[in-house]
């Protein structure tokens, strides 16, 4: 095998955010601009006598060429076992079970998950360690600073690896395998639930689903799961082929991006139970019939139901959300006297407390939920979860959400976002809101008392990291909240993130709609931050 050396030069821009490295197409098209990426994530790494690596995407454009390109790099850094997706296709979860179940190095994952794909649209990769997880902070920090001063990379001759047939073969001394995107995965969620009582469930009609793909990711995994293995009848899926642009759409699963199903679930004719997943697959958003479960309810129901499901019978060690979602999870936890982390946003937060055992189930408002049983938030894993307990409860999701709140009391909760506003505005706003940190605790706005204000920095209680700037928190007397971060993903401007919530533990004011309960709350976030005044915008660019 012939190892050439390519001078290159650094680009200043590989800070990977939140989740991977995420840019325009265009961006990683540049010459050696994947390359140098590729290459300082496998230098900076430790070097180990494992090989083996997984690969695979969500299959937006790009994702073959740079499976082609990674394989060639990877081979010439020493690497020499290759799982890949057939045509190049893993969802991220899905992906995260391989190296755990096949005792990976590690995998690379190309998607920028949620965000639009084509030509003209966002491309990313990120690298998942042995434990199945997202690279840790300090490790995507070391892949940029390698970044910056990198001048050459590795790199072999190899044809083009066929990755449309399953299989196994050798080229040039290399080790490839071919497989099935979703059998194993398949398998796995078959060991977590009960699929008989599901199935029984389906058949008998008791639970109508429909479950959005976006022409993303989870396409080939639902229609095998709900529809092959579950018996759901064909057609319950929808946008089930993978598309390189999403079919021009947003593959984001949430009101504002699932027109169709929005209208199918609050209409007179609306099924028993719908969800979507993103891009990678590792997004879920729970829909019942004329209602919406938020995500911080999604995990605190789990939590108060895990004890239905075979996986989570014998009971949960402990939970962890992070900070901005609703701390309803934690009323849970209060209840089953078992213990709550609350965690930077992003979920590489999460391994350490996973891996140490000290967590089995945990969430973000980001429409993401998981378990112990991978490293990562894991859509369809989340969907079967809810089935799971619908058949067993044999109640609709409205009674179960309804009988929770009465239990628990409501976090009601929102999420306003200000998308592509420009970023030195956006960073005068957050210093802007630093400067007052000071001086809010015990001022009082109408009806809210503040009783603390701060920049949230986690203190990781396992390998005792310290990660600062993680959101502004202001919490008032009453354990409402409003919380303000700029996204680690985006690929234009900046992000302005506002979180919102508050807690109503009166059942007969539970039913009101988050947009009129939180209002006060929502006036005195722009109060807080003068987001629109700053930007000239009227109104958030999403409502989650
Ligand atoms: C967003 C979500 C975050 C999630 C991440 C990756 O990151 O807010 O919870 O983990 O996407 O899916 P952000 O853009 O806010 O940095
Ligand atoms: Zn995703």
């Amino acid at each position: 095998m012939q190892i050439n050396t390519v001078s290159t030069q650094a680009y200043s821009d590989q800070k990977p955010g939140t989740s991977g490295l995420r840019k325009k197409v265009k961006v990683f098209q540049q010459a050696h601009y994947l390359e140098n990426f590729v290459q300082s994530i496998l230098s900076t790494l430790d070097q180990s006598t494992n090989k083996t690596l997984v690969i695979g995407g969500d299959g937006r454009y790009f994702n073959n060429d740079a499976i082609q390109i990674i394989i060639k790099i990877a081979a010439a850094n020493g690497y020499t076992h290759f799982i890949i997706g057939q045509n190049g296709l893993l969802s991220t979860p899905a992906v995260s079970h391989l190296i755990r179940k096949y005792q990976a190095f590690g995998g690379f994952i190309l998607s920028a998950s949620h965000n639009p794909g084509g030509p003209d649209e966002d491309f990313g990769i990120k690298f998942n360690v042995s434990n199945g997880g997202p690279a840790t902070e300090q490790n995507t920090d070391a892949f940029f600073s390698y970044s910056q001063t990198i001048s050459s990379y590795k790199l072999i001759d190899l044809p083009t690896i066929d990755l449309n047939n399953c299989g196994k073969f050798k080229e040039s001394g290399l080790h490839i395998t071919i497989i099935d995107p979703v059998d194993d995965y398949a398998e796995l969620m078959a060991s977590l639930f009960d699929f008989d009582l599901i199935k029984q469930a389906v058949k008998t009609k008791k639970i109508s689903i429909c479950f959005d793909a976006m022409h993303a990711i989870t396409g080939p995994y639902a229609t095998r799961i709900l529809e092959d293995i579950l018996g759901a009848p064909k057609g319950t899926v929808i946008n089930g082929i993978p598309l390189e642009d999403f079919g021009g759409h947003h593959p984001d699963p949430n009101l504002s991006h699932t027109k169709e199903l929005k209208e199918l679930m609050f209409s007179s004719n609306a099924l028993d139970f719908a969800a979507a997943s993103d891009g990678d697959g590792d997004r879920n958003m729970i829909l019942g019939n004329n209602i919406f479960v938020t995500p911080s309810d999604s995990i605190a129901i789990m939590a108060a139901n895990a004890q239905l499901i075979p996986a989570y019978a014998s009971g949960i060690n402990g939970v962890a959300r992070s900070m901005p979602t609703s701390q309803a999870v934690d009323r849970v936890a209060k209840a089953l006297n078992i213990p709550a982390f609350e965690t930077p946003t992003g979920w590489k937060f999460f391994g350490n407390l996973l891996d140490a055992g000290k967590i089995t189930l945990c969430g973000e408002e980001s429409f993401g939920t998981s378990s112990n049983h991978v490293r990562e938030k894991d859509g369809l894993w989340a969907v079967l979860f809810w089935l799971n307990i619908l058949a067993k409860r044999e109640q609709s999701v409205q009674e179960i959400v309804n009988e929770h709140w009465q239990t628990y009391g409501r976090d009601i909760y929102c999420r306003h976002d200000y998308e592509a506003v420009d970023s030195d505005i956006a960073n005068n706003i957050m210093d802007h809101l630093r400067s007052q940190l000071d001086t809010l605790a015990k001022q009082s706005f109408g009806s809210y008392t503040v009783q603390y204000a701060d920049e949230f920095s986690y203190h990781d209680p396992i390998d005792q990291s310290i990660s600062e700037h993680q959101g502004i928190r202001i919490g008032f007397v009453d354990g409402s909240r409003i919380i303000f971060r700029l996204s680690g993903t985006g690929t234009v401007g900046a992000t302005l993130r506002i979180y919102i919530e508050k807690y109503e533990p009166d059942s007969s004011k539970q039913q009101q709609d988050p947009q009129t309960a939180l209002a006060e709350l929502i006036e005195l976030a722009e109060q807080f931050c003068e987001v629109k005044k700053r930007s000239g915008r009227t109104e958030p660019s999403v409502i989650t």
